[in-house]
This record gives C-alpha cells, structure tokens and sequence, in this order.
C-alpha cells in the first residue's frame, strides 16, 4: 500500500518532530513538515498531500485563515486542527470552516493515530461516493460515450433521468451519433442490467421475417418453419427490448407491437397460448417520426407510447468541441489494438477534424482515426495519415494575401465556393441555402472557377 502524505503546520519544531516520530513508526505515513501557513500554501501546490494537521496559533498566516485557503485550494482534503488549552473556541469555529476534527494538545500518540486515521478513511469514502457521482453525471464521459459539449452533457442528464425508471425512451438522432451506444448505457444503468438487452433493427429484415423475430413461431407456423422458434419480446423478459429503426416497421407489425405494449402479452406465430412478457422497451431512428406520423406511415398510438421520453443526440457538426476527446478517445482505442504507440496527434490534424461537417457523425470519425492509426508508421499522426476528402473540406485555407482587394477577394470567394460545394458534395441548392445566395448565382460562379457541380 502507498504510503499517505501527512502535513503538519506548526511553528514550533518540537511539535512537528513529536509528531513526524508518532507517524513514521507505523510506516503507514510520509510526513511533510511546514513551519508557517504560508509555507503550507507553498507545499500544497507543489506535492500531492492527503491530509494536514494544521495548528491554529502560528505566527504570520493563523491556523483559520490557512485552513480557509486550503479549502479554497482544495475543499476535499481533509484537515485536523491542533489546539492548545485555551483556543477550544477557534477550534469549534475552525469545523464551521471545514476541518475534519480537532486535537487538544498535548495529546497521546494513539489519540493522534485514531484521529489521523479516521479522517483518511473518511475522506476515501467520500472520494467514492463523488467518483461514483461524477460517473452518473458523467462529466465527460458516460460508461464509454465521449461528450463534453452542452447538448451532450444534456443527453447525459436525460439519461441519468430514465435509469432508475421503465419509462419507455425513443432516441432520435442521424446515422453514427451514438443511438445504440446510448440504448445500452440506460440498460446498463438501470435495473434490469443483469437481465438481457435485445436489440433488434427493423430495417434489415423483410415484413415477415422480423415479425418472427419479434415475436417467435410455433413449429409449422408457415412453409419453412421446421422448428419452434422464441422471439425478441421473449428472450427480453425481464430486461430491455431495443428496436433500432422503428420508422421502417411496416404498417402490420406496428400494430403488433402496440399490442403488446398495451396489453404486455402476444402469441407466437401459429400459435396460440398468450406469453406473458415484463420488456422495457427503448427505440431509435434516424427519421422524424413525427413526420412519418403526419405523413400516415407511422401510427399515431403508437408514437404516444414509443416516444413518452425523447432523447435527440445531435449531429456531430453541431458539437464540434467534442471533436479533439472523441479523436483522442479513439486513438487510445485503436493503438491499443493495433499494438502501437501514439504519442502524438498533430494539432493541424485536430483543426482539419473540426473544421470538416462529419455527413457519418461519430462513426465516420471513428473509421478516418481506425484507419489514420492503422496506416501511420510513425509516433505522431499527421495530415497524410487522414483520406483526401476530409483534407480538402477540413483544411483551413491558406488564401495568400493579394497585391490588390478584388483579386483578394476573388480568390476568398473560390476558396469559400469550392469548400461549401465539397461538403455538399456539389448540390447547387444546399450549397446557396448555405451561404445564402441565389442558386443561379452559385451556378454562374462555379462554371467561371470550374468548381465541382452536380446535375
Ligand atoms: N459519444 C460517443 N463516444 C464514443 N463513441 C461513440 C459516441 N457516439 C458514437 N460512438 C461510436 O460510434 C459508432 C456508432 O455509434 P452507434 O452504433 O451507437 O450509432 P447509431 O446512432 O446507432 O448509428 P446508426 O443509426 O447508423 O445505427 C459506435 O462504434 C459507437 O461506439
Ligand atoms: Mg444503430
């Protein structure tokens, strides 16, 4: 075990030799001795210290006023104030400042240990419990999901709000934000976590197919089904169901699922007993099911009972300071599997990743680093390690001052033109919405500088 660093502030030598032999004899402690408040000050920002023993009659700085500035300095470490006969006031006025506890001088060597020891294990439990905490609320990170930026850290919090609940959650969000990652974060987190987590995505399986999927079919239930079969809703009993995709789900099987969202019981096909099932349900998708409501290919009962706790995660180019963490984040990741040592990451590389739109959000991100780590041979990746195409959109341009305005200006408008048509990979019309101007002005300028259109 790692020894604790004890301080002790006093300004008479005597005391703090008495007590550095007290302590060092158990082996147990290192001390650090400080003969003035100041030097306290001085000694804490230098060295890590977990814990001070503090005097409160010193010259210079007195023992409340450095227990105030330590607190400032560091309001968790924990800290027992001396006192001689005579000062029993200060103390109680030094625990309404913060210190743990307070020694009465003189005071026996196992009186000293105690205290000491008490306060340590006290401010480990509370450092606990704040790690603890600080994972909830998910400071940067939220069991393995990158995110510092507001919106994120507002995801993190609805997340925190549905785990201790069954409330069923619909996470809306583009292709590669983290949809998935988020369903199972809440399972993980809740307390059905030691139960299965089933996802299913609507999209990837033909009408017939997925309604077998979800809810299982008797043996001989139709041509080809030689054997009974147990659906998702089944195998999630008691744990959580996550449909992925819900906006494909054909018109039959929403249906379906309403029903057993409603009445928490289904039949498998071609059968007839009534399985009953305790599912939470969460789904994603990448459309506005709203619109699909309105549009009459969603239902509007059952996006009343999917969607009772939205969660929208952005897109990635609308939380850019989430870039350079993320990038880092996925270093570590891939060098690890690659066996590599990164030690480095051009800081260019990080402004080209930020400046570029991320049309694959977090995905897309993750596959330029996978591929930057595999391909470079050196400690340090740099711009040759990203693909062609996020150098062309991310690159800050270089637009070399002109010997005149318009020719400066000119070449500022190409620059910006060819930047706004990459990232919208050439559509005239996006490309105007985006820098406000008509399109056939964008088409003029483009067919002058020969800039990349598509028809
Ligand atoms: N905030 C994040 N922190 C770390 N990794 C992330 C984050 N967001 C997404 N990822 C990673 O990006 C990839 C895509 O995430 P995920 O599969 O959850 O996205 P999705 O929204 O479900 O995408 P799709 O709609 O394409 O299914 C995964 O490898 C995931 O681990
Ligand atoms: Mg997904």
């Amino acid at each position: 075990m790692q020894k604790k660093q004890v301080m002790v502030v006093d300004d008479h030598k005597h005391i703090r030799q008495l007590i550095n032999d007290i302590l060092r004899k158990t082996r147990r402690y290192e001390v650090v001795p400080a003969i003035s408040g100041e030097a306290c000050m001085r000694k804490l920002h230098e060295q890590p210290i977990d814990l001070v023993l503090l005097d409160i009659q010193m010259q210079g700085m007195d023992g409340l006023e450095t227990l105030k500035k330590i607190k400032q300095f560091s309001p968790n470490l924990p800290v027992i104030i001396m006192t001689a006969h005579g000062t029993i006031e200060r103390a109680v006025d030094s625990m309404k400042t913060g210190s743990y506890d307070f020694l009465t001088k003189p005071f026996s060597s196992e009186r000293l240990l105690v205290t000491v020891e008490n306060a340590l294990s006290a401010s480990a439990l509370k450092s606990e419990v704040q790690d603890l905490r600080s994972e909830l609320k998910g400071k940067y990170t939220f069991s393995n999901i990158i995110g510092q930026s507001g919106v994120m850290q507002d995801v993190f919090r609805a997340v925190e709000k549905v785990v201790d609940s069954d409330v069923t959650v619909l996470i809306q969000g583009e292709s590669g934000t983290g949809k998935e990652l988020i369903a199972r974060a809440i399972h993980r987190h809740s307390k059905r976590k030691n139960k299965p987590f089933r996802p299913v995505n609507c999209t990837a399986l033909p009408e017939s197919l997925l309604e077998s999927e979800l809810f299982g079919h008797e043996k001989g239930a139709y041509t080809g089904a030689a054997n009974r079969r147990v659906g998702k809703f089944e195998l999630a009993d008691g744990g959580t169901i996550f449909l992925d995709e819900i906006g494909d789900m054909s018109q039959p099987i929403q249906a379906k699922v309403l029903r057993v969202l409603q009445e928490r019981e289904f039949e498998r096909l071609g059968g007839n007993s009534l399985i009953k099932v305790d599912i939470r349900l969460i789904s994603a998708t990448n459309k506005d099911l709203w619109e699909e409501v309105v549009a009459g290919s969603f239902r509007e009962d059952l996006y009343y009972r999917v969607s009772v706790f939205p969660i929208k995660l952005p897109p990635l180019r609308e939380r850019k300071d989430d870039i350079p963490l993320l990038a880092e984040y996925f270093i570590k990741k891939y060098s690890e599997r690659e066996s590599k040592t990164i030690q480095k990451i051009d800081s260019e590389v990080i402004r080209i990743l930020s400046g570029y739109h991320w049309p694959g959000n977090v995905r897309e991100l993750e596959n330029t680093i996978e591929r930057a780590v595999v391909i470079t041979n050196t400690p340090v990746l740099t711009v040759e390690d990203l693909p062609p195409h996020i150098l062309a959109i991310g690159r800050e341009s270089v637009v070399e001052p002109e010997e005149s305005l318009p020719k400066w200006i000119e070449k500022l408008e190409v620059e910006v033109l060819r930047k706004t048509l990459l990232e919208y990979e050439g559509n005239i019309s996006k490309a105007a919405k985006k820098l406000g101007i008509g399109r056939a002005t964008i088409y003029r300028k483009a067919k002058k500088y020969r800039l990349p259109i598509s028809r």
